[in-house]
């Protein structure tokens, strides 16, 4: 009795993988391996309603051995070209996974530099277009300033003018941001260093040291990595600024074999990374431009001990005539 339940459960549970093996000939590539599949566990079940037979009828229902053993023959066929065609879908889903990702690779690489041009193009406007405007609106202020007779006028003049500078002022700063001029002109090493001035010297009150080290001199790289690794040193001095209370923040940046590494670290009240994954874009934006540079990210931290992150591209030659802009 036990055996006659055991076959027809292996009955049953054949019969459920065949269903499922030609449910999957409408959900992958090279069907015919679940159709194989399929006619193997139709031919196993058939094996195993003739045991079931032998066991409730007697030996006189016992099917011929040589016919036994050719259907074992057929349904191990079955299996064995089944899995060929398998090991073809792994393939091809492979290297469609591949191909997905140097897609998504392009399309950011694309997003990043259009969104570069047009922050060039825009601060350029606003420093070219605007800012000799203002001076020109200056300018005549100042000798208007010449010919001016009464005091109140004169304090007219004197705030018009201040409030022209803070503008000129302000348009360049915003220009500055959206495409840091240095960079454009003096490649990495400068902008970053200017950078981390610029960071010291509008934090005056606070108690932080930034500890810049690089052996980078005038060297030049596409325009598109130089941008991507200023944002990002940018981000990283960014967050420890605003989110770390550091006093302390390093940042190393090395140009040896065709790869540049940023070796950045700071040691404020760190965080938990795994947890400010959806908080904001800046870390997420750090990974996101790095891998399009096909370069890696590794940053970590732990609550009340710091933060470090630890990034490499490999840029390649760096170019000489770039170097002489
Ligand atoms: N250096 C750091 N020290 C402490 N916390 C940090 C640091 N960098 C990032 N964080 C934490 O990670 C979060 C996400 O950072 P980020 O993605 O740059 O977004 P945002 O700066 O806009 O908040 C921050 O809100 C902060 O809590
Ligand atoms: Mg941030």
């Amino acid at each position: 009795m036990i055996l006659q339940v055991l076959i027809i459960i292996s009955i049953a549970l054949q019969l459920v993988a065949a269903v499922v093996a030609i449910r999957l000939t409408r959900v992958t590539k090279y069907n015919i391996s679940w159709l194989l599949f399929t006619l193997g566990l139709v031919l196993m079940c058939m094996i195993r309603l003739s045991e079931y037979i032998y066991v409730v009828g007697g030996r006189e229902w016992h099917l011929p051995p040589h016919f036994m053993a050719w259907v074992g023959v057929v349904t191990s066929l079955c299996f064995a070209v089944g899995m060929f065609y398998v090991g073809k879908i792994i393939h091809s889903t492979r290297r469609l996974n591949y191909q997905r990702k140097l897609t998504e690779r392009r399309i950011l690489t694309t997003v990043l530099r259009t969104e570069e041009t047009e922050r060039l193009n825009f601060s350029k406007e606003l420093h070219d277009g605007l800012g000799p405007l203002l001076s020109s609106a200056r300018m005549s202020l100042g000798e208007l300033a010449k010919n001016c007779s009464s005091k109140e006028d004169a304090e007219l003049i004197a705030n018009t003018t201040y409030v022209i500078d803070e503008a000129i002022r302000s348009i360049r700063e915003i220009s500055n941001k959206l495409s840091p001029h240095t960079l454009n002109s003096f490649g990495l090493s400068r902008a970053v260093s200017n950078f981390v001035n610029k960071t010291i010297s509008i934090n005056p009150n606070r108690n932080v040291e930034i500890r810049f080290d690089t052996n980078l001199k005038t060297e030049r790289f596409d325009p598109n990595v130089e941008v991507i690794l200023y944002r990002v040193i940018g981000e990283l001095i960014n967050n420890s600024m605003k989110h770390s209370g550091a006093t302390l923040l390093t940042l190393g940046l090395t140009y040896a074999d065709d790869t540049v590494t940023i070796d950045y670290s700071d040691n404020g009240k760190g965080f938990d990374t795994a947890a400010v994954l959806d908080t904001g874009m800046g870390l997420s934006n750090i990974t996101s431009r790095i891998q399009s540079l096909k370069g890696t990210v590794e940053i970590t931290s732990e609550r009340g001990k710091g933060m470090s992150a630890h990034i490499s591209v490999n840029v390649g030659h760096s170019d000489e005539r770039r170097q002489k802009l």
